[in-house]
């Protein structure tokens, strides 16, 4: 579990999106930290602390008099990881700017010595009132970290400004990374990660594509970037929704993919070939559809560039490069061929078995480097990639 040990405050102030901090606060403590949760009292009106409770399974702080809870606010400013306010109110960020300690949330903040992420939410005119503004400042310059707000629709209707909190999910990966990201190895790095298939054109409308889904070069850069990488996504035509905090740029061609990763590579900490870039494309470009024939059809390919052979002139000195081999028979002998033909830090097997390899949710993948081969489990792509970048931290 990607925060297991960690222990997280998440504060929640009284806005519509309070509703959303219980998704958040499920998905918190799902990764394994356990979670404190410190409603204000207008929170208290929006979401039951009850709710709460069952989410995180530990008890609810709302006020500064409960019974045998005299300096829980002490404690609980001191000992969390991270403090992360969601929703963060433009009441709740006036309040921790001017030194305001009035309820049990104001008087931790007060006492906070450590990190502090806010997810504002409020009225997209509330968030651009001088007054909201000259707070944020304030509290950037005393080194809290803000996640959104976006732009999006409000719960008073449609907006073109921002103002509606970040996603769930996106908080999530904000958290992860400032409390995962500040041991990593690769924390600041600037990790290129290609995934997906690539499709080369028979004509304007028909393709030759491969069944890769993209799946595991989005989780590696889901992880590379919870680890605080500068995470670069090349992104074959897949319908995944991209990693939040990732740059991601679309190719469509393996000639796309090559030049976007030969104009990456003299940057590039770390590159995680994960891609299914297509070996061939048609000789010829046909600019017009084909019509239907009745008899066979003969189209002439020619190979593509092989794009991590052609990376050897251009890498940075020191980076880590890494291959993904998909192999149907002697998998290790032939990644291992791959990992020094190719000149390979490291080369993750796909083993071809049922619930591994592509389309699929799962993978069982094996670590063939200069060191060994390290065979895995069936486990979640999600899993796998925390598997390869532990491996890649151990290289760095
Ligand atoms: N790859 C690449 N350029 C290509 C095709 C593949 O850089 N034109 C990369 C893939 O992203 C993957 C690795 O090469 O990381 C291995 O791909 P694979 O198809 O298993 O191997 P090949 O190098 O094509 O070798 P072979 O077909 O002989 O197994």
């Amino acid at each position: 579990m990607i925060l297991a040990g960690r222990h997280v405050l998440l504060g929640v102030s009284g806005g519509i999106a309070s509703y959303k901090a219980c998704t958040l606060a499920r998905r918190l403590a799902e990764a394994g930290t356990a979670v404190d949760v410190v409603l204000t009292a207008a929170a208290a009106e929006f979401v039951r602390p009850l709710t709460f409770e069952a989410l995180t399974g530990r008890p609810v702080l709302t006020s500064l008099w409960t019974p045998g809870r005299a300096l829980d606010h002490i404690a609980l400013a001191r000992d969390p990881d991270l403090v992360v306010l969601a929703p963060a109110t433009a009441n709740l960020l006036a309040r921790a700017a001017g030194g305001i300690g009035d309820d049990v949330l104001t008087t931790i903040l007060l006492a906070r010595e450590g990190p502090v992420l806010a997810a504002p939410a409020m009225n997209d005119a509330m968030y651009a009132h001088p007054a909201t503004q000259a707070n944020l400042e304030i509290l950037d310059r005393r080194g809290w970290r803000f996640i959104g707000p976006d732009v999006g629709p409000l719960a008073e209707g449609p907006s073109e400004r921002p103002g509606r909190m970040a996603e769930p999910e996106v908080i999530f990966t904000a958290v992860v990374r400032a409390v995962r990201g500040t041991a990593s190895p690769l924390r600041g790095r600037r990790v290129l990660v290609t995934a997906g298939p690539t499709r080369e054109h028979l004509d304007p409308i028909r393709v030759v594509t491969n069944i890769s889904s993209g799946r595991m070069g989005f989780a590696l850069a889901a992880d590379a970037y919870a680890r605080g990488a500068e995470v670069t996504l090349l992104a074959g035509p897949t319908a995944l929704t991209p990693p939040a905090g990732a740059r991601v740029e679309r190719v469509v061609t393996t000639a796309d993919l090559a030049a976007a990763v030969t104009r990456h590579l003299p940057e590039t900490d770390v590159l995680l070939m994960a891609a299914a870039p297509a070996d061939y494309r048609p000789a010829a470009a046909v600019p017009e559809k084909r019509a239907r024939t009745d008899g066979p059809v003969t189209v002439a390919f020619v190979p593509t560039d092989d794009i991590l052979e052609s990376t050897r002139a251009h890498r940075k000195p020191g980076a880590i490069i890494v291959g993904f081999a998909y192999e149907t028979t002697d998998g290790s002998a032939r990644a291992r061929a791959k990992l020094d033909r190719k000149g390979l830090d490291l080369v993750v097997l796909n083993l071809d078995e049922p619930g591994a390899g592509a389309e699929v949710e799962t993978n069982r993948i094996t670590l063939v480097s200069r060191t060994g081969d390290v065979p895995g489990t069936l486990e979640s792509k999600a899993q796998a990639a925390v598997r390869i970048l532990d491996a890649v931290e151990d290289l760095l």
